[in-house]
């Protein structure tokens, strides 16, 4: 037992600690389990949590302990952080126009083609310095955070060429350090081919040879993503592409079906990736395969959102499967230009029929097993980071169903409030 408890939280109405039951991410009916405790207690040493369960049991727990802090939740309800597992958080301008444009029709690789989407943002990535590239990045992932995000997946692949997704990398890396966010780097040189190396394998010689063993031997990423598309990176491009990455030591992960049907679920499982992420057009096959695997389905009901679209990837299936679901915003200057977990849950629930435990299972203890994160992040067990979010409502589901409120309204992070709704601390009423 710790001889000083750095904080006490108590009176959480409803304490959801998404606590894992078995071995690995959640499945089938156990997704349903977001470990509901009422009267909830955690009690805090050294950033991490030492004891959790109900206010009687945590105090039995620490008897004897002296108590710096008490924080008084007021029956309000309190999650892990959110883990955001697929994210371009680097980037220099958002494309809202391009949004306007696919309101009234245009597709994407219209758009793509007229020169907007993934080459826009990278013309603005080359030609922006480091530092206004962290600041811009930086002043976003401080907004997630106070939408109760504290753990983020980041995906360079703006940079398209050496020096520039070496830049994108050390900007994610500095977010890290620099952020109360804990940040997991991904390598997503390929991302798009540029539009100087377009045609033929000279933009994925570069990839493979090149750049892959430069960001591992300077240590920034721990996976390596592919966008496997039609007119992107086709499915044998994909494998030469990941298989290196498997031999500089990265975790694979891969966009998979999300505009066509490619067969990217199959070839994520076959190489035993980590996560197959968007699958918004994912065949029958690959939604049995995912089922059978350990890779995770990460699903980005955000997108569907950007992209004007009302198509949505098929959660019931995937779970009824028995895939592990996770859920992600995609945060990016195009296609998904919100980063608010909550609002991938609201939409996961209205629109993908995931109901809220499912959903917020989905966005914390799946999510920190898709960026292999799950001995420290996702939920509120002993020994994990003390990452936890009180919101201002009495009923965990408001957080769906109040879709676009901002909820959250105090942010704990290793510990420590790294954000707190002003004026908060002076209310004892429950809900806004
Ligand atoms: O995940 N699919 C590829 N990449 C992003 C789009 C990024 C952009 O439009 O800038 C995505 O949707
Ligand atoms: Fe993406």
């Amino acid at each position: 037992m710790p001889e000083v408890v750095d904080f006490l939280l108590l009176g959480a109405g409803q304490l959801l600690t998404c606590a894992v039951t078995g071995k690995g991410p959640k499945r089938g009916a156990d997704l349903s389990d977001a470990g509901v405790v009422t009267n909830g207690a955690v009690a805090v040493s050294k950033g991490k949590i030492f004891a959790v369960g109900t206010k009687e049991e945590v105090e039995r727990r620490i008897e004897g302990a002296s108590v710096a802090a008490v924080i008084e939740a007021g029956g309000r309800v309190v999650l892990p952080g959110w883990v955001d597992p697929h994210t371009h958080a680097v980037f220099t301008d958002f494309r809202s126009d391009e949004f306007e444009a696919r309101i009234l029709g245009d597709s994407y690789l219209e758009i793509e083609q007229r020169g907007g989407g993934i080459n826009r943002t990278v013309r603005g990535v080359r030609e922006s310095s480091e530092e206004q590239l962290f600041e811009s990045s930086r002043r976003r992932c401080m907004q997630m955070l106070r939408q109760g995000t504290t753990t983020i997946e980041i995906k360079s692949g703006y940079g398209l060429d050496l020096i520039n997704e070496m830049k994108m990398l050390r900007v994610i890396s500095r977010l890290g350090e620099e952020t109360p966010l804990d940040v997991v780097p991904t390598f997503m040189g390929a991302h798009q081919k540029p539009p100087e190396l377009k045609s033929g394998d000279r933009y994925l010689r570069l990839v493979v040879d090149e750049m892959i063993p430069a960001v591992a031997s300077e240590g920034l990423a721990d996976f390596i993503d592919v966008f496997c598309e039609e007119g992107v990176f086709g499915i044998e491009e994909t494998r030469e592409i990941l298989e290196a990455g498997r031999q500089a030591g990265f975790g694979l992960k891969l966009h998979a079906d999300e505009i066509t049907s490619l067969g990217g679920a199959e070839l994520a499982v076959e190489l035993g990736a980590v996560s197959a992420e968007h699958l918004i057009r994912v065949s029958r096959e690959g939604v049995d395969e995912l089922g059978r695997s350990s890779t995770v389905a990460v699903l980005l009901p955000c997108t569907s959102l950007g992209l004007a679209s009302r198509t949505f990837a098929p959660a019931r299936d995937l779970i009824g499967a028995g895939a592990a679901v996770a859920l992600a915003t995609d945060f990016n200057p195009g296609s998904a230009p919100s980063g608010s977990m909550p609002l991938a849950v609201a939409l996961a629930c209205s629109q993908m029929g995931m109901t809220p435990a499912e959903a917020i299972n989905a966005a914390t203890i799946n999510a920190a097993f898709a960026v292999g994160r799950d001995d420290e992040a996702g939920s509120i067990e002993p020994g994990k980071r003390a990452d936890l979010v009180i919101y201002d409502t009495g009923d965990y589901r408001d957080i769906p169903a109040r879709a676009g409120m901002n909820l959250a309204a105090v942010v704990i992070k290793e510990g420590l409030r790294a954000w707190e709704r002003e004026g908060f601390k002076d209310r004892s009423e429950v809900g806004t």
